[in-house]
């Protein structure tokens, strides 16, 4: 514990001083001059402060004021010293931050009870605060741990979904850094730009209640097949309805309506424009693009630039124009990403 004492006079400063050294383990700094005090203040942290009231540079009332505006002294305990009753006078200190009154002449063991007393706060304040603080850092710690283990297995998941389709699990993570990269490009938030990388793998998570016959098929499928294939959005929608977390209710958003189109086109819904919610806008783009890089038993994998041009043609039909031109404000990027997670060969080839 760390003391100050201010007061102008000499005497008052060396009485005080030597009455509070009886009581007091720890440092006790003495100061004439209450604006060379709060230099002193900036420069470290007293637990206790005693301060005159009658001073010509600074009045006691001022110099309370002044350390109660500095964050470091807001609860730190203030004895104002006075050597009267002077009720305004007393008003004023407890309106600037006084803690506490001493009236001069002091009774020493008067003196040496307060000291010891509100150090006693002090001790009890600062071991508060230091254990709020540590556990503000474990809640801290412990919900970082569970949104990770949440991440993980999220996307562990969403790799198991995709050997389901015949994929190795990489399409799931290129749709997520594409989206990612889109979603910043648009300029929304990193937060939200996260929840979109974190959300996306599980776009097709409905595919899980699709048979085999239909999701492996080596083809293009019937208009009958085509339809149940379809029902993986609403399949996917219903997995995850009513998650309790925004990583789940996000996912849930992008399940249902990856498959909308700009135009109004695509389906569950047939939604246009806005209507689609933009993280589902945002995963589309990157799923197609993906699949279009990607090879599929119908089809070869295409090459990076002929689908760059497909999506830009489809901008205001398939895609919205806004994604589309976050995409293409990516490009650099997305390249760089398409070579360090280059496709996989589909499964039968
Ligand atoms: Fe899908």
């Amino acid at each position: 514990m760390r003391l100050l004492i201010v007061d102008d006079s000499r005497s008052s400063l060396a009485l005080i001083g030597s009455i509070v050294k009886e009581a007091v383990m720890g440092e006790i700094a003495l100061c004439l001059n209450p604006l060379e005090a709060l230099g002193w203040c900036d420069e470290r942290q007293y637990d206790l402060v005693i301060v005159d009231h009658v001073m010509p540079e600074m009045d006691g009332v001022a110099f309370t004021a002044a350390l109660r505006a500095r964050p470091a002294y807001r609860t730190v305990p203030i004895i104002m010293v006075t050597s009267d009753n002077d009720r305004v006078v007393r008003i004023e200190a407890i309106k600037a931050g006084a803690t506490d009154f001493l009236h001069k002449p002091f009774d020493p063991i008067e003196l040496q009870a307060r000291v010891a007393n509100l150090l006693a706060l002090r001790q009890a304040q600062v071991e508060l605060a230091d254990r709020a603080q540590w556990l503000a850092r474990e809640v801290e710690r412990a919900t970082a741990h569970l949104l990770a283990r949440e991440e993980e297995i999220i996307y562990r998941l969403a790799r198991a979904i995709e050997y389901r389709d015949g994929d190795t699990g990489e399409h799931v993570s290129r749709v997520a850094l594409i989206s990612q990269l889109i979603g910043e490009g648009i300029g929304l938030p990193p937060e939200r730009c996260r929840m979109i990388y974190l959300a996306a793998p599980l776009h097709d998570i409905g595919k899980i209640g699709i048979a085999d016959a239909i999701l492996s098929k080596p083809g293009r499928l019937t208009p009958e097949e085509m339809a149940i294939m379809r029902e993986h959005v609403s399949i996917g929608a219903r997995i995850l309805e009513r998650g309790s977390s925004d990583l789940i209710r996000t996912a849930e958003l992008i399940a249902q309506s990856h498959h909308e189109k700009w135009d109004g086109t695509g389906y569950p819904d047939r939604l246009s424009g806005t209507d689609i919610p933009i993280e589902a806008r945002i995963v589309a783009l990157a799923d197609v693009f993906d699949a279009l890089c990607s090879e599929r038993p119908y089809k070869p994998a295409w090459p990076i630039e002929k689908a760059y041009a497909e999506i830009v043609r489809c901008s205001g039909t398939h895609f919205d124009p806004q994604c589309v031109a976050a995409f293409r404000g990516k490009w650099p990027q997305i390249c760089d990403l398409m070579q360090s997670h280059a496709p996989a060969q589909a499964i039968g080839a």
